[in-house]
C-alpha cells in the first residue's frame, strides 16, 4: 500500500494519462516524482499495446533513464520539434494555474519542452493547490549561468525584495548543477499579498546570465489535483 500522498499523486497522473494520451501522441514527459507515476502509467499501457506509437521526449536526465529502463520509444526536440501534449508536475499552483516549477532543477528544459507542445497539463497532489502563490511554497527557483550567479543573487533581492542564494548539492561540496551545466538560484520571495508575476518573469528573462525561471504563466490547459480520498479534481 502507498503512502496517501504517493497514492494522490499516482492518482493525478494516470488520471491525467488516462484522458489525454493516445496512440501515437507526441508526448513531452516533465520531471519529479509525481511524473514517476505517469512513467509507470505508460509503461503498463504501451506494453499491454493501447499506446501504439507514442513517442516520449523527456525533460531531464532522470526522467530520460526512467523511460529508457521502462521500455518506452524515446525521442528528442532535433527529432521530434512538436509534440501534442506535455504533462508535467508543479511544486505550486495558484487559483489562475501559474505554476512554479523547478524544485528539481529542471525548470529550463521543462519550458521548453511546454513551449514545443500543443497542451500542457499539470498534475499535482492536494499540497500543492494554492490561492495564491507562496501560500505553501515560498521560493521561485531560477537556472542562471555560473558566470553570473553572484550578481544575480544579489541583483534579485535588490529589484524585489526577499533572499537569493545558490542552491548546494546534498552529497557533494558545491552547487547543484543542472542538466543543461547551471547553476539554480532559489528566490526566497517576500510574502505579500500579490506578486505582478508577469512583470517579474519579463525582468529576470531580460536579465544578462539568467536562463529561466521556474514560472510557468498562461500556459497550462488543464491542472489535475488529487486528493487523499481517492478523488481527482481538474481544474481548467
Ligand atoms: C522539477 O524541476 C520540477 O519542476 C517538478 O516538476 C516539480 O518539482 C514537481 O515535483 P514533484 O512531483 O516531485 O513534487
Amino acid at each position: 500500500e502507498l503512502p496517501p500522498i504517493e497514492k494522490a499523486k499516482r492518482d493525478a497522473a494516470y488520471a491525467c494519462a488516462k484522458k489525454h494520451v493516445y496512440p501515437g501522441c507526441k508526448l513531452g514527459v516533465g520531471s519529479g516524482s509525481t511524473v514517476k507515476y505517469l512513467v509507470e502509467y505508460l509503461e503498463h499501457a504501451y506494453k499491454a499495446g493501447s499506446l501504439n506509437d507514442l513517442v516520449c521526449v523527456p525533460t531531464s536526465f532522470m526522467t530520460k533513464k526512467w523511460l529508457v529502463d521502462s521500455g518506452l520509444p524515446v525521442s528528442d526536440l532535433d527529432i521530434t520539434p512538436v509534440l501534442d501534449v506535455c504533462i508535467d508536475g508543479a511544486d505550486e499552483v495558484d487559483a489562475d494555474l501559474t505554476c512554479i516549477k523547478g524544485g528539481g532543477g529542471c525548470l529550463a528544459r521543462e519550458k521548453i519542452v511546454q513551449h514545443a507542445s500543443k497542451k500542457f497539463l499539470v498534475i499535482a497532489d492536494h499540497t500543492k493547490e494554492a490561492v495564491s502563490l507562496g501560500d505553501r511554497y515560498q521560493y521561485l527557483p531560477i537556472e542562471v549561468l555560473p558566470f553570473a550567479s553572484t550578481p544575480v543573487c544579489l541583483e534579485i533581492p535588490r529589484l524585489f525584495g526577499g533572499t537569493a542564494g545558490l542552491r548546494m548539492a546534498a552529497k557533494k561540496a558545491g552547487p547543484v548543477i543542472t542538466d543543461n551545466g547551471s547553476y539554480i538560484v532559489d528566490w526566497v520571495f517576500p510574502k505579500q499579498k500579490k506578486m505582478d508575476w508577469k512583470a517579474i518573469q519579463t525582468k529576470l528573462a531580460d536579465t544578462p546570465g539568467i536562463v529561466d525561471t521556474g514560472l510557468f504563466i498562461d500556459v497550462v490547459d488543464e491542472v489535475f489535483f488529487a486528493y487523499a480520498d481517492g478523488s481527482v479534481k481538474t481544474v481548467v
